[in-house]
C-alpha cells in the first residue's frame, strides 16, 4: 500500500512539474521550463521503478487519482522555494517507507529505496541551488537571461537506470 502511494506521489510531483514548465513557457523562461520538464520526466521515471519493483516481487499496482496542482507562482523565486518544499516532503514520504520496510524485515524493499533516499538528497540541493542563484541574480534582466541560458542546457538522463536496484 505505502510503495503504490509513493507511485501516487511521484506521478503527483511529474504533475506539479509539468505545471512549473508551462508557466516557465508561458513567461518565456525556455530554460526554466526545459529545467521543469526535464524534472518531470524524472518524477516519472522514480515512479516507474517503484511500479516495476511492485510487479516484480508480485505485488498488485492500484493506481490512485492524481490530485490537481497549482498552475501560477508569484515568482521564480516563489516557485523553486514550493519546489525545495515539496522535495522535503517527498524525503520524508521515503523516509517513511523505508522505516515500514524495514520494520517489516523487508531488506529488498529497503534495499531498493537506498536509492531514493540518495536521489532526495540530489533533489533538496538542486533546488536551493538554484534559490541562491535567483537570489543572487535578482529576477529581472541580464542575470537572469542568463541563468535562463544555462537552465536550457539540462538533458533528461534516466538515472534510475544506473543501478542494480
Ligand atoms: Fe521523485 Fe523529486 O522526487
Amino acid at each position: 500500500d505505502i510503495l503504490n502511494k509513493q507511485v501516487n506521489a511521484e506521478l503527483w510531483s511529474a504533475y506539479l512539474y509539468l505545471s512549473m514548465a508551462a508557466w516557465c513557457e508561458s513567461k518565456g523562461l525556455k530554460g526554466f521550463a526545459n529545467w521543469m520538464r526535464v524534472q518531470f520526466q524524472e518524477e516519472t521515471t522514480h515512479a516507474l521503478k517503484i511500479y516495476d519493483y511492485v510487479l516484480s516481487r508480485s505485488g498488485d499496482i492500484k493506481l490512485q487519482p492524481i490530485a490537481g496542482v497549482e498552475n501560477s507562482w508569484k515568482s521564480l523565486l516563489h516557485m523553486f522555494e514550493e519546489t525545495y518544499k515539496h522535495e522535503c516532503v517527498v524525503t520524508d514520504l521515503i523516509a517513511n517507507c523505508y522505516e515500514v520496510a524495514t520494520k517489516e524485515k523487508d531488506h529488498a524493499t529497503a534495499t531498493m529505496l537506498q536509492w531514493f533516499i540518495n536521489e532526495q538528497t540530489e533533489e533538496e540541493s538542486n533546488a536551493i541551488e538554484i534559490i541562491d542563484q535567483i537570489k543572487l541574480l535578482g529576477e529581472k534582466g541580464e542575470g537572469i537571461y542568463h541563468l535562463d541560458k544555462q537552465l536550457a542546457t539540462r538533458v533528461f538522463v534516466d538515472a534510475t537506470q544506473n543501478t542494480a536496484n
